[in-house]
C-alpha cells in the first residue's frame, strides 16, 4: 500500500452492518472502551463507519461523540444514528486542531490506513497532552466452530501480518505515544453460515479481496471458498463468540 491508499470502505458500505455484527456490536464494545475514556473533554471517532460503536459509546458516556470517515456511503448511516456531527476526513490528515481532542477512537481503522505511522502522528498532533488514544484492532479469543478450521486470514495470507502489538508497538513509539494498558471489549455474539462467507469472499466483499488479481484470489482464497461449501449443511449459521483486543496509548 502507499501513503495515500487507504480503503475506504463505500464498496462495502451496503452489507457493512448486516455483516459486521450493526448495533449490537456498538454495544459489546462501548463498556470497555468508556472505561479508558479520558474523564472530560471532547471524544472524536476517526475511521467512524456507519456509527455503530459512536451511537453506543455516545449512550455509555451521556456527552458527544464525533466521527469521522473517509467513506460518505458508510457517513450517511451514521449521519442517521449521530445527527450533524460526523464528516469526510483521512485520518491521516485532519483538519482539527493541534491537542483539541480529549479521547480518539479508532476501531478496526489502523489496518486500512495507507501510511499507519501518519495515522498515529496526527493523532498524536490533535490528542492533548492527557489525553488518550484508544486502538481496537485485533480479535481476541473467539469461539471454535467447525468453519473456524477451514477459514483463513485473507489479509495475512496476502499481505503476510504479524501480530499487531508487534506492529503497533514501534510506529507508536516513533509517534509519541506509549501503550499505557490491553483491554478486552466485552463478548460479541454473531452468526454466520458458511456458505454467507463463501458467498461474501467469491464476491470479493472483504478487506483483503477488494483489489487482488484472479491469480492472487484463486491462491488465497478460492480453497477457503471450496472448503467452506464443502462442510455438513453448509447454509445453517453457526454462533460465533467473541472479543476484541482494545489498546490504550497515552502521549509519552
Ligand atoms: C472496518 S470499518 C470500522 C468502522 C467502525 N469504526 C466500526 O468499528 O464499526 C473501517 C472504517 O475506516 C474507514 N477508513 C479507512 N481508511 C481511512 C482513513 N485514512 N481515514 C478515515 N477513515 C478511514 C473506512 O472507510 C471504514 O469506514
Amino acid at each position: 500500500m502507499t501513503a495515500d491508499a487507504s480503503i475506504s470502505f463505500d464498496r462495502l458500505a451496503h452489507c457493512y452492518d448486516a455483516t459486521r455484527g450493526g448495533l449490537a456490536r456498538g454495544v459489546a464494545f462501548a463498556p470497555a472502551l468508556a472505561r479508558w475514556c479520558a474523564p472530560n473533554g471532547p471524544v472524536l471517532e476517526v475511521g467512524v463507519g456507519t456509527g455503530a460503536i459512536a451511537v453506543a459509546l455516545r449512550g455509555q458516556l451521556g456527552r458527544a461523540v464525533v466521527g469521522l470517515d473517509l467513506a460518505p456511503a458508510m457517513l450517511a448511516v451514521a449521519r442517521e444514528r449521530l445527527g450533524p456531527c460526523v464528516g469526510v476526513a483521512d485520518v491521516q490528515q485532519l483538519s482539527v486542531p493541534d491537542a483539541a481532542v480529549a479521547t480518539l477512537v479508532a476501531s478496526w481503522v489502523l489496518h486500512l490506513v495507507g501510511d499507519p505511522a501518519a495515522m498515529l502522528r496526527e493523532c498524536r498532533r490533535v490528542v492533548r497532552g492527557d489525553g488518550r488514544l484508544l486502538l481496537v484492532s485485533a480479535r481476541g479469543e473467539v469461539s471454535a466452530q467447525d468453519m473456524d478450521a477451514v477459514m483463513r486470514d485473507l489479509t495475512e495470507e496476502i499481505r503476510g501480518r504479524a501480530d499487531v502489538r508487534e506492529r503497533l508497538e514501534p510506529i507508536a513509539s516513533a509517534a509519541g505515544w506509549t501503550i499505557v494498558a490491553e483491554d478486552l471489549t466485552d463478548e460479541e455474539r454473531w452468526a454466520d453460515s458458511p456458505a454467507a462467507i463463501a458467498d461474501r469472499t467469491e464476491a470479493r466483499l472483504r478487506v483483503a479481496l477488494l483489489d487482488v488479481d484472479d491469480e492472487t484470489y484463486d491462491r488465497c482464497a478460492r480453497p477457503m471458498v471450496e472448503a467452506l461449501r464443502a462442510l455438513p449443511d453448509p447454509t445453517r449459521p453457526r454462533e460465533h463468540v467473541g472479543r476484541h483486543r482494545l489498546f490504550v496509548l497515552e502521549p509519552q
